[in-house]
């Protein structure tokens, strides 16, 4: 009966990477589960993919399925399609769990659930309530997919009962990406190391404003020429206030290309970076003076280091970083985020404070958890 006691994990993208990590850790250590690592391939740049395996120390995947990248259909479809068969093969599976809200996410709950395999799904509950945001699909198809639903926020509980979830499903356990921040902060790369290849690395490492770091990927803000424009020509006008350190997603980097954008952020105090490994990132963060971006974890990361935060969309789905932490949502208005910057120089901006059960034991709670459930079921 070995493969009864079989939690299939799925990876797929970027922000699935930290979440994982501290949940496979814990099932080995606490369970006696076999956690198994199933990675779809949806990003698969060593930059986006490779480098976080290293150095969370995420174990190789035990099946890659190498999709890469397609529309939404395709890619959907292309991880279901490979999915199906591995599921076949692996009779009286435990569960199949997977994390955050990506293309994969959802992909591989939906295939589970018509196999009769519960799915566990970690981060569930959080909704922006826009249908806009490819994810926000994700997140109500996969809750509604779930068997045991983890969420690191109370106000998910209301979200789930408002679309008939019951609440023995939802488990309140914190937030797993916390978790590896708190793990890994004390090994956070150094500024000048991350900037040591950098020619202008002075302009920041000298400078008395101290400096933001910006992220950018949403297609919302990034496909779009007239948003995006307008974004970096923003980006370009706060970096008169203070020097901007940006990390360019693969996405960005082809729409800038794309719309010849090159020259509006062709500045020395623009320092354009590949993506970044984990560490580098958090030690970008964790100095900065503040960091604009689109991007849902680095809501939360940002709230948990205490550095404030200047959210580049129209709404979050993770409202607990505006009622308790360091961040503002002000959308991808030129007036909005200048104000907002502005704002952050005069008073330092929300000093915030970190959230109920974002105490870096969220995986133990719900590996206890899911231990439960396997031997209930
Ligand atoms: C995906 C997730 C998003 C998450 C983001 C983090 C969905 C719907 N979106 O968006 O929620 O915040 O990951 O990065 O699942 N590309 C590369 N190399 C890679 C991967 C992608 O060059 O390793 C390029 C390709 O041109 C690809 C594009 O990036 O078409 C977008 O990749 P995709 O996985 O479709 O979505 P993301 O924008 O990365």
């Amino acid at each position: 009966m070995k493969n009864s006691k079989t939690i299939l994990c799925i990876v797929g993208a970027r922000p699935n990477f930290m979440k994982i990590a501290p949940i496979i850790a814990a099932l080995k250590a606490t369970t006696g589960l076999h956690a198994k690592l199933l990675h779809t391939g949806q990003h698969y740049d060593v930059a986006m993919n490779l480098q976080f395996f290293e150095q969370l120390g995420i174990p190789t995947p035990d099946v890659d399925l190498e999709v890469g990248s397609g529309s939404h259909a395709v890619q959907t479809a292309e991880v279901m399609r490979r999915f199906e068969p591995l599921i076949d093969d692996e009779k009286g599976l435990a569960a199949v769990l997977v994390v955050g809200d990506v293309n994969s996410t959802v992909a591989c709950a939906l295939v589970a659930a018509k196999k009769g395999v519960p799915v566990i799904h970690v981060e569930a509950g959080l909704r922006s309530y826009d249908r806009t945001m490819p994810e926000e699909i994700n997140r109500v198809l996969t809750d509604q997919l779930s068997d045991l639903l983890f969420i690191t926020e109370r106000s998910a509980t209301d979200n789930l009962k408002r679309e008939g979830i019951d609440c023995s499903r939802i488990h309140f356990t914190g937030n797993v990406m916390i978790d590896t921040l708190m793990r890994n902060l004390p090994q956070a790369t150094a500024l000048d190391k991350i900037l040591e290849k950098i020619d202008n690395r002075s302009t920041v490492l000298e400078s008395e404003t101290g400096y933001a770091v910006l992220t950018l990927h949403r297609p919302s803000n990034v496909d779009d020429p007239v948003i995006l424009e307008s974004l970096l020509n923003t980006v370009a006008e706060i970096s008169k206030k203070l020097p901007i350190i940006f990390p360019v997603h693969p996405r960005t980097l082809s729409c800038i290309k794309e719309f010849s954008y090159d020259n509006l952020i062709n500045s020395k105090r623009i320092i354009q970076l590949p993506p970044l490994g984990y560490l580098d990132m958090l030690g970008l963060m964790s100095k900065a003076r503040v960091v604009l971006s689109d991007s849902g974890g680095i809501q939360e990361e940002t709230t948990a280091l205490g550095v404030p935060c200047v959210t580049l969309r129209e709404n979050t789905e993770r409202p607990i970083t505006v009622e308790e932490g360091t961040n503002v949502v002000v959308g991808s208005d030129h007036d909005k985020v200048i104000a907002a910057v502005n704002d952050i120089f005069v008073t330092g901006g929300k000093t915030g404070r970190v959230p109920e059960y974002w105490d870096g034991k969220a995986a133990l709670r719900i590996a206890e958890i899911i231990k439960e459930f396997v031997e209930r079921t």
